[in-house]
């Protein structure tokens, strides 16, 4: 479709135009189920011009393929007997003075399908073409929760009379959706996106000109993240102070990014993001005081979630120091946090804060 809309190719058959338009099918009587080109072709006598000239095919009021485009060959894979009827090609130049081709009756000898009708290029009406098309999306940021509503609004700055307004899904050009309404925007909804919706998607809008097409937008589906699961080292396993312990918090499904909080009973030990997606983990240097429950909480924006408490008991060890040899001290991905270490009520905890905003409290 976009490959379409910048293909720039001039034919031989390229003349002025005001010259006699014809319009000739090879062959001019199809069989069922065979191809056939239309050739609109202008018998010109004077010298050639550099106007660009652009044409569009029409069959019984319909226009054809793609509108309007600089190719006056439009090539039919495959012909039904549905398809036989009236066609006409016209022709115009960038001044959008368009000439129209007499009628042809064409008969397609002896199945099912029909032309793909077009997406609007009929003879230009006295009017403004439609300009500086843009594709809106909501939520803005196009960044939509899974399950949630998605709505494209194709603008058009200017442009008279009906407007034929078209969707389309990834750089390919999915058709998603053509309506002709004779307003400057027109939407249009996904009720509930999926996955498989996070595309780029583009507009167009015609109004007898030819398409105008708008920017890409890319939209992201996202899914709220799941209860996380939080382990603190090694199940079952005997803890001292001075030991450090590893808490690993994982939400099964979400998107990326999540942000991961740790907690001692209420308290806050400090936060690790996920930027892809998957768990993060938190290392925690233990004295007695850290006996107790620990519970840690995803989010990604649509939802924080808290996982169960679990407990900890640290076996206390009164003989032993409870000062942690630096290369405990945690480090998350800033080595640069090493904090002396400061007994703080009621417990001291040695976490990779990163300047992470705080989404939400526990
Ligand atoms: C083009 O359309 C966009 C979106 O509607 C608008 O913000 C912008 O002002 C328009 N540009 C011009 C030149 O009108
Ligand atoms: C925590 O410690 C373990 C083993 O000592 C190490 O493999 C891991 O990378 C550390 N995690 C963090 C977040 O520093
Ligand atoms: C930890 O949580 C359990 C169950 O929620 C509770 O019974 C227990 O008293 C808590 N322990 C501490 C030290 O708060």
């Amino acid at each position: 479709m976009l490959l379409g809309l910048v293909l720039l190719m001039c034919a031989p058959a390229c003349g002025p135009a005001r010259e006699v338009l014809l319009l000739t099918a090879q062959p001019s009587r199809p069989k069922e189920g065979s191809s056939m080109t239309l050739i609109c072709e202008t018998q010109a006598t004077s010298q050639k011009t550099d106007a660009q000239l652009e044409f569009c095919f029409f069959k019984d009021g319909r226009a054809l393929g793609q509108g309007w485009s600089s190719s006056p060959k439009l090539l039919l894979p495959t012909v039904w007997r549905e398809d036989s009827g009236s066609y006409w090609c016209e022709e115009k130049t960038t001044a959008l003075r368009a000439t129209r081709s007499p009628r042809i009756q064409i008969q397609v000898q002896d199945n099912d399908a029909s032309v793909v009708p077009g997406r609007g290029c009929g003879l230009p009406p006295e009017g403004i073409p439609v300009w500086n098309v843009s594709l809106e999306v909501q939520p803005p940021g196009g960044q939509v929760q899974k399950g949630k509503k998605l709505v494209l609004i194709c603008l058009a700055t200017q442009g008279t009379g009906d407007i034929t307004f078209s969707w389309y899904k990834g750089t390919l050009g999915l058709n998603l959706e053509t309506k002709t309404q004779s307003s400057l925007a027109a939407k249009f909804e996904i009720l509930a996106v999926t996955d498989s919706d996070t595309e780029k998607y583009y507009c167009t809008a015609d109004n007898g000109y030819g398409p105008s097409i708008s920017e890409l937008v890319s939209v992201t589906v996202r899914s709220p993240v799941s209860r996380p699961v939080l382990t603190v080292g090694e199940p079952g396993a005997q803890v001292f102070p001075g030991d450090v312990v590893e808490l690993r918090c994982e939400a099964q499904s979400g998107s990326a990014p999540i942000l991961y909080r740790f907690y001692h009973e209420d308290v806050t030990l400090g936060s690790s993001s996920a930027p892809s997606g998957g768990g993060a983990s938190f290392n925690l240097s233990l004295t007695a005081e850290h006996s107790g429950n620990y519970s840690c909480e995803a989010d990604n924006g649509l939802g924080p979630q808290h996982s169960e408490a679990v407990p900890l008991t640290v076996t206390g060890r009164a003989d032993l120091g409870v000062i942690p040899h630096p290369r405990h001290l945690l480090s998350q991905n800033q080595p640069s946090c090493t904090a002396a270490h400061v007994q703080t009520s009621p417990l001291s905890a040695y976490g990779g804060q990163e300047g992470t905003s705080h989404l939400g409290n526990p």
